[in-house]
């Protein structure tokens, strides 16, 4: 059975119990501004959407995300795919743009992106599924002890065990209006009350998360470790297998995700553009 709602707007699919959903019938470049609010509301609600069949270009996906939201730079370390696009983000295999590891876009900066919208340019022909999670199913299908425990954690997020190689190797961009020459660690709550919703999020992430605050090593490990692990159950995960002219867009919010590194030497180019957030909230 598939769940398919028409409203006047939107046919949207929905892909998992929880989150993910397919929009159908959309043209991205071409969508009335009455199509760019219900897929803003539908981000919120789906926390990740897919859309086929797009035929954008670097040019289209900046005006797309100009549209749904306000755009940040490429990245903090990372600058623009050219001069004339210094919002996207390249993710291409051939130079290291990989993301095998889970995690929500920059969550090491104090203000993380709203959003990502990610388009497909080359796709191998096996392999490179990217998966996410939902991190509100996560937080609202723990234990209420464990649940009342992470409400009090925050953690601190550090780009540099990602990043700190190539901020050393190649420079780094700016961002926030600063140039970046270093990656200042920063604290977030562990549980994050979103903004639009009130809905909590397990705000954590292996990529860039280095510690529990206020606990001990071990402690720490610990207790990130049953977060990870239980957000990444499969019951918490859509995957989606891209074809050419895909798009997919994510609420940073709420979500998690991980590339999968496994299609050998063929080659795989992702553009990312990312939509300025706020300063995550906690409990
Ligand atoms: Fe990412």
């Amino acid at each position: 059975m598939t769940l398919l709602a028409s409203t006047d707007t939107l046919v949207v699919e929905r892909l998992g119990a929880f989150h993910g959903a397919r929009i159908h019938g959309l043209d991205l470049a071409q969508a009335t501004d009455e199509q760019i609010a219900a897929v803003r509301a539908a981000l919120v609600e789906h926390k990740v959407l897919f859309f086929g069949g797009q035929d954008l270009d670097p040019d289209s996906q900046v005006r797309l995300g100009n549209r749904v939201g306000e755009l940040t730079p490429s990245h903090p370390v990372i600058k623009g795919v050219d001069e004339a696009h210094p919002e996207i983000y390249a993710l291409d295999a051939a130079d290291n743009g990989f993301a095998d590891i889970w995690h929500t876009d920059v969550t090491f900066v104090r203000r993380p992106p709203l959003g990502s919208i990610l388009r497909a340019v080359s796709i191998p022909p096996v392999g490179g599924d990217t998966q996410w999670a939902d991190a509100e199913a996560a937080y609202a299908s723990l234990s209420e002890p464990v649940r009342r425990l992470a409400d009090q954690l925050t953690a601190v997020h550090d780009g540099t065990r990602e990043f700190g190689y190539y901020l050393a190797q190649r420079g780094g961009n700016s961002w926030e209006g600063e140039d970046v020459a270093r990656l200042e660690p920063v604290e977030h709550p562990v549980v994050r009350v979103h903004p639009e919703t009130g809905r909590r999020s397990l705000f954590v992430n292996p990529g860039f998360t280095s510690h529990i605050s206020g606990v001990s090593d071990a402690e720490s490990r610990h207790l990130l470790d049953l977060f990870y692990a239980h957000i990444t159950k499969p019951e918490h995960i859509v995957r989606h297998r891209w074809s050419e002219g895909d798009v997919a867009m994510w609420d940073n919010r709420a979500t998690l995700h991980y590339a999968n590194r496994d299609y050998g030497d063929f080659r795989r180019i992702m553009h990312r553009i990312t939509l300025r957030g706020d300063e995550p909230v906690g409990v």
